[in-house]
């Protein structure tokens, strides 16, 4: 394949690259609906995963030997890989993290440490708890603010209220993307507009839209974008920070150890150059590499195909749900993607996810690390399908027919 050329979309085809979906769970064909907490692998991740640590493992930056240039060259490749998948401007604004959660914290620590007291954060009430604790403690550690945009009862943002509370003191504005809970898809590209208007940066949270559209980061203008390896079909423990370089420029360190210094004695240290001087200590080596490969195997692909696929069946899926009697969709905004959650009068969830367990089906029962969200929904949790390009049509009449007699059994 050139440059530029993608596969036309079959989902046969694409199944076909991921073995784990080839079991039997209880004696029934694996049914794979919880894609929001993590991706299954495509061979060639589990290839690479292999020929890593069976030929190619060694330390890198470091060795002046044949198999540390190889780790380094082929961790440095994956890079570069994931920063032409974002379109960031440089190999310096792609940060190698453990995930998500760990490229906020980064952020609410290194950014944070540019923030004085009385200065604003914005978040909003569909926040991942990994959106919200680190604001939290940041908040208390440096006596600032923390704001939430409320959203109303279909999911979605309201934004004159999000303008209401924008102001000159607003520093910055973290926001998921697509929210692992309902689905719905924020205007990430008018919220950077409206916070730049008034000086503040935005924190777009990836975890839950790299893996379902297209993602270009000068385009949405985010001053950082963050996201997890396991949700994007690559390894866990390994994630990305992309932030602008001026700004990473600014920002001092994170954490401090080996690979993010220039010179240490004992009186002073200065510190390395963009990505490194936030990468201390030996990264995920293979988890970079790896998250290389998912990325180009995504890159092969059709997006745009892969989003309308996935659309259909959560719009499908959304729909059947819908007919059940005291059945409540959780999540009803005009643009969403990829998740149906729902809750059911007089059930708990956690008893239909475990009678769906029984017939092969995995989804995600709970609160899934939005606790907030659902108190504004007054339930305890839901029942979460999450969907991947390689689910079918048929795999969610499977499921609605699963759910119909998992609550005909528990009611
Ligand atoms: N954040 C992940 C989820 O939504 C774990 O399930």
């Amino acid at each position: 394949m050139t440059e530029g050329t993608k596969k036309p979309f079959s989902v046969r085809e694409i199944r076909n690259e991921f073995p784990a979906l080839r079991q039997l769970v209880y004696g029934k064909n694996l049914i794979y609906f919880d894609n929001g907490a993590t991706s299954q692998k495509p061979q060639v991740v589990l290839d690479a995963i292999n020929r890593y640590y069976s030929k190619d493992n060694a330390n890198i930056h470091r060795g002046v030997h044949f198999m540390s240039q190889k780790a380094t060259t082929e961790f440095e490749e994956a890079r570069i890989i994931i920063q032409k998948y974002l379109n960031a401007r440089t190999r310096e604004e792609v940060i190698f993290t453990k995930g998500t959660t760990d490229g906020i914290n980064l952020v609410a620590n290194s950014f944070g440490e540019l923030l004085s007291a009385g200065d604003e954060i914005i978040i909003t009430a569909m926040e991942h708890h990994s959106n919200i604790v680190p604001w939290q403690m940041l908040c208390q550690r440096k006596n600032l603010t923390l704001r939430v945009a409320p959203i109303n009862k279909k999911g979605e943002l309201i934004i004159e209220e999000f303008d209401k509370l924008l102001n000159s003191k607003t520093k910055l504005v973290a926001v998921t993307h697509i929210s692992n809970t309902l689905g719905t898809i924020n205007p990430v590209k008018e919220l950077a507009q409206k916070a730049h208007a008034v000086g503040a940066k935005i924190l777009v949270d990836g975890a839950q839209s790299i893996q379902h559209m297209p993602i270009d980061v000068i385009d949405m203008d985010c001053d950082f974008f963050v996201f997890s390896g396991h949700k994007v079909f690559g390894p866990t423990g390994i994630g990305v920070l992309y932030g602008k370089e001026t700004l990473l420029d600014r920002m001092p360190p994170y954490q401090g150890g080996g690979d993010m210094i220039s010179k240490v004695t004992f009186e002073r240290t200065t510190y390395n150059e963009l990505p490194f001087k936030f990468e201390a200590g030996t990264p995920h080596i293979a988890g970079g590499i790896c998250l290389g490969e998912a990325i180009k195997f995504l890159s092969g692909l059709d997006i745009v195909a892969i989003q309308k696929h996935e659309k259909e069946l959560a719009d499908y899926a959304q729909d059947l749900l819908d007919t059940f009697e005291d059945m409540t969709i959780i999540g009803e905004a005009k643009k969403k993607t990829s998740v149906v959650s729902f809750s059911m009068e007089g059930v708990h969830p956690f008893d239909i996810g475990t009678l769906l367990d029984k017939q092969g089906i995995a989804v995600r029962t709970g609160h899934h690390c939005t606790q907030p969200l659902m108190d504004f929904f007054g339930i305890p949790g839901t029942v979460r399908a999450s969907f991947a390009f390689y689910n079918t049509r048929e795999e969610v009449d499977t499921f609605i027919a699963a759910v119909e007699k998992s609550i005909n059994m528990l009611r």
